[in-house]
């Protein structure tokens, strides 16, 4: 297994503040960093984790502690901070598009001789995480979250402390591999985990690493803290087995969890748990294998019971003939269920059965909504990084919340904004930077005595600007009128630049509080005759432009309005365009003649595919281009008009990823179309003819040929008006060229869709396999059915399976999406991917699978767009490009998977609606 170096970022501020980066190497698990804040060593724990320190690199603010039992080395030191309205930042690098779980824990130990309890804040980015409050100083406190990366880094932030001084002991990061934890809302949510409860625990050690390879801590049940799973109804019992539980995923409770379990023996189990966080709606999963023994009469079937949520009680629980055996396991549970802080629950056995429940584990974490934090964010995370290694550019975090970097000052009233920076004295260099003309809530900014130099900027975008200090400075040119037009602006410092040309006279009559000395060249006054001309001068030409700006803004929509309307009528009915139809095909398309199209094709000599429109006939033109010619079936076009009106709309489409159209030909009743040609022919036989099996093109390959099919697909969307829904998108209309770029065929042959609105058409077009049911049912055609089949051909790429296919999916199943979905949603992705790819990274599989997953949702508007599928495209494959780039030195293991579980117990199928957060309405599911 390889090495992982992770760069951990330490935020360290005090009156001087200090920030440095520590490399921390991790042998044991990719993606597990283990921070001993204020530690000095590296070690490995009885467990085997590796900690690294981070106070070798740090001076200062660091305490040992001694907790009678506590022998952990990790818990023998920490970090604080002071109590000051500002934050603290660690700063790690994560891989986006993947899973973690990130663990803070704090254990006081009274480090600072007070007695005080601390209060204080934590935080991730801009998301408050949780209140840290010390109850007992001998006590760790652990907070946990899950997430799904989105950018490159995260920041963990302790701030605002209420009592005491903000500490920190440890930090873990552990990354998955997979995605139990996948669900619906993970964009706008993160998991705070609140109960991950291991029954019939054999002790009151809690469970994690390397028990449970991705080390979440399986707390026992015997572990009764005060109000901590109490209430044990009389007559539960403890059973364990040695016998290996089986799962069809990694992610699951590792095997000693799921080999312990209680039973109750009276017919019901039941407990009270405090919820930290709740109440509220959170993800809860109860985890069963049957591990007793049980008589050949015997049953154990049992229900859940919630206070107030009768409907949970409808599901019974039957685990072996749920998890079809013994020592399987059955893993229901609840995407989005609103639960109280105090839970009461209680499993209890029905009437006709003879066994009372059992359980194994469960696990119930909190839905926390992300902060989009400051609208300014990310322009001053852009400028930081400009100064990547300057101090202050390092803070982390969100520049405003929950307390601001220590030269930054927001207001948040309405919004988020930021409305002062000072870099005074800062070590700046080059032009003022950019972002900062962009900061549209700036009142002050304070640039004085650095090292910038050129012109000063535009600052027009920032109206709210009162004072500018820019003294002590090597800045030069002239000073931008711009800066007269500032409406608040009451301070204006330039003193001691270098700056040169004439005062703007808006700023000489401007009530303001101007010190321009110490720049030579700087003239106040000026020849004010010239200085009219050039305003004369410019407000001529202002009005010119102004009179083009009004009548383009007049006429322009007019024209194209028009044309859109023309189009549409194209599109539905040609009748009132009869007359000028023909000549606007000619206008656009090239018309070959049939003589010539038969010197071309040697008389039809040779057919080189054939499809719903018709057949199609290798060609080669005089002057040495190669072409496909597609004879139409004589019925898909009723008359010349049709046709006429079809050719003119694809003589209009022109894009890389889509098969590009030469011209027509309409003669002896034949309607002919001519393409350039493919050589290296369709995605289909690609992927299944019996000679090459698929084994010719790797996962990399199969990616960039998704890629560039998306693009085919996201012009006709996007890029035509109005847009255009090509209704019969499968691999057989994917057609690779001379270097296996991928390129969109038979487009256009459709109807146009009307803007806006989805389009109601009679007949039902598309290929059995790759169509839309919504389409199919409700004949609403939308982008999102091309949507859906596009999901069918990703589908294909990860498995080499054909569509449809009458022996591969098993008994009752034809269709690859039934066959797909339900592999996938059972954990077991690994049972999908084509045999015949080798070499592939997981990471990119996944977010192929996933993606593939949403696109075949049975609803157009739960899918995304074609361009948000091709995001997750270019993220996978970079992924494997960068894969491909340390071939060799990386470790096979990440590369090569066995299982994997993707989307749990997504209801893809069935579900009747779109369940959003705030729906109480509780949906059990089983993976
Ligand atoms: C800890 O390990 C890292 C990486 O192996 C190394 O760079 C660092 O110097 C070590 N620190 C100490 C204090 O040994
Ligand atoms: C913590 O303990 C180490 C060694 O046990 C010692 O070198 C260090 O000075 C102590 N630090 C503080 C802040 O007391
Ligand atoms: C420490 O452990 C001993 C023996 O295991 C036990 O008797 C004692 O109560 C423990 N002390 C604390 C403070 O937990
Ligand atoms: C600090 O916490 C207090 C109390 O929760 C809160 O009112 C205040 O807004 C917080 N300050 C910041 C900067 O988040
Ligand atoms: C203008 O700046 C110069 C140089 O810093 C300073 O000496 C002078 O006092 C300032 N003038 C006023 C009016 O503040
Ligand atoms: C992660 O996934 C790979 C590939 O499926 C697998 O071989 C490995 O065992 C997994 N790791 C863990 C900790 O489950």
């Amino acid at each position: 297994m390889g090495t992982v170096t992770v760069r951990v970022l330490f935020l360290f501020l005090s009156s001087s503040a200090l920030f440095l980066l520590m490399d921390v190497s991790t042998a044991q698990m990719p993606g597990f960093v283990s921070l001993d804040c204020g530690g000095a060593d590296n070690f490995t724990d009885e467990l085997g984790l590796k900690w690294g320190p981070d106070n070798h690199i740090i001076t200062g603010k660091i305490a040992n502690i001694s907790i009678p039992n506590e022998t952990r080395k990790q818990y023998k030191t920490l970090r604080y901070f002071p109590a000051d309205n500002k934050k603290y930042c660690y700063t790690l690098n994560v891989i986006t598009r993947t899973r973690y779980l990130i663990r803070a824990t704090f254990l006081y130990g009274n480090f600072d001789n007070n007695n005080v309890y601390p209060k204080f804040d934590v935080s991730f980015g801009p998301t408050h995480w949780a209140t840290i409050v010390i109850s007992d100083a001998n006590t760790i406190e652990v907070q946990e979250l899950i997430f799904l990366a989105t950018d490159p880094t995260i920041s963990i932030c302790l701030s605002n402390a209420s009592t005491g001084k903000p500490f920190i002991s440890t930090l873990e990061l552990r990354q998955f591999n997979g995605s139990v934890y996948y669900n619906e809302f993970e964009n706008q949510f993160y998991l705070s985990v609140s109960a991950r409860i291991n029954f019939g625990a054999p002790s009151d050690a809690p469970l994690r690493y390397p028990d449970d390879p991705f080390d979440r801590i399986w707390e026992s049940d015997r572990m009764k803290k005060a109000n901590y799973l109490v209430d044990v109804a009389p007559g539960t019992d403890i059973v364990s087995t040695t016998t290996p539980i089986y799962a069809s995923h990694d992610e699951t409770p590792p095997q000693k969890v799921m080999q312990t379990a209680v039973v109750g023996r009276n017919g019901s189990l039941s407990y009270r748990l405090n919820l930290d966080g709740f109440p509220g709606n959170g993800w809860a999963f109860t985890y069963f294998a049957e591990i007793e023994n049980l008589g050949p009469s015997d049953t154990r079937k049992f229900r859940l019971l919630l206070p107030g949520q009768p409907d949970v009680s409808k599901a019974i629980v039957n685990i072996q003939e749920n998890a079809q055996g013994r020592y399987r396991l059955y893993e229901p549970g609840f995407y989005n269920i609103s639960l109280p802080f105090v839970l009461n629950f209680r499993f209890e056995k029905t009437s006709d059965s003879t066994m009372g429940p059992l359980l194994n584990a469960m696990e119930i974490n909190k839905y926390l909504e992300k902060s989009d934090g400051s609208a300014d964010g990310p322009l001053l995370v852009a400028l930081s990084r400009a100064y990547s290694s300057a101090e202050w550019a390092q803070e982390g975090g969100d520049p405003c919340i929950p307390a601001p970097w220590s030269w930054v000052r927001c207001s948040s009233d309405p919004q988020l904004r930021i409305t002062s920076i000072k870099l005074s004295g800062k070590n700046l260099m080059g032009t003022i930077p950019i972002e900062l003309t962009k900061l549209d809530g700036l009142v002050e900014l304070w640039l004085d005595n650095t090292s910038l130099s050129g012109s000063i900027p535009d600052f027009s975008g920032c109206q709210n600007l009162k004072k500018i200090h820019l003294e002590n400075n090597q800045l030069t040119g002239e000073l931008p009128s711009s800066l007269a037009h500032l409406p608040n602006l009451k301070e204006l410092y330039i003193q001691n630049n270098k700056l040169s040309g004439k005062m703007p006279s808006g700023l000489l009559n401007k009530d303001l509080f101007l010190n321009y000395t110490g720049n030579s060249h700087l003239q106040k006054g000026g020849n004010v005759e010239k200085h009219k001309k050039i305003i004369i001068g410019l407000s001529v030409v202002a009005a010119v432009l102004l009179i083009a700006a009004i009548a383009s803004y007049i006429l322009l929509p007019k024209l194209k309005k028009n044309h859109k309307q023309e189009k549409i009528q194209h599109g539905l009915s040609a009748q009132r365009l009869v007359s000028s139809i023909g000549d606007a095909a000619s206008e656009f398309a090239h018309y070959f003649t049939l003589i010539e199209i038969k010197d071309a094709t040697k008389n039809f000599e040779r057919k080189i595919g054939s499809g719903g429109f018709g057949v199609v006939y290798y060609g080669r033109l005089k002057d040495g281009k190669e072409i496909a010619v597609k004879i139409l079936t004589n019925d898909t076009f009723q008359g010349k008009r049709e046709f006429s009106n079809e050719v003119s709309l694809l003589s209009r489409i022109h894009h890389r990823n889509l098969v590009q159209f030469l011209g027509y030909c309409q003669e002896e009743g034949k309607s002919i179309l001519v393409y350039e040609f493919m050589h290296n022919g369709t995605l289909k036989e690609l992927l299944y003819s019996p000679s090459t099996h698929g084994s010719g093109i790797n996962w990399l390959k199969r990616l960039e040929i998704a890629e560039d099919a998306a693009r085919g697909i996201e012009y006709l969307h996007t890029g035509c008006v109005p847009s255009i829904i090509h209704r019969d998108l499968k691999t057989s209309n994917i057609l690779l060229d001379k270097n296996m770029g991928a390129k969109v065929s038979d487009f256009g042959l459709s109807k146009l869709s009307v803007d806006g609105a989805s389009h109601v058409s009679s007949i039902v077009r598309g290929t059995l396999g790759y169509l839309d049911p919504e389409y199919y049912i409700s004949q609403q055609l939308t982008e999102k059915s091309d949507v859906y089949s596009f999901g069918v051909v990703l589908l294909e790429l990860i498995s080499g399976q054909e569509a449809i296919s009458n022996e591969k999916f098993g008994a009752n199943c034809r269709n690859i999406v039934q066959w797909a979905k339900v592999h996938i949603e059972s954990g077991n992705i690994q049972g999908i991917i084509d045999p015949a790819l080798q070499d592939y990274d997981i990471q990119s599989m996944w977010k192929i699978a996933e993606k593939a997953l949403m696109c075949i949702q049975p609803h157009g508007n739960m899918r995304p767009s074609i361009s948000q599928v091709i995001k997750d495209i270019q993220d996978a494959i970079a992924i494997e490009r960068a894969e491909a780039m340390k071939e060799g030195s990386s470790d096979e293991i990440s590369k090569h998977s066995s299982s994997h579980n993707i989307g749990g117990s997504l209801d893809l199928g069935t579900s009747e609606h779109y369940l959003s957060i705030d729906d109480s309405i509780a949906r059990p599911t089983a993976r």
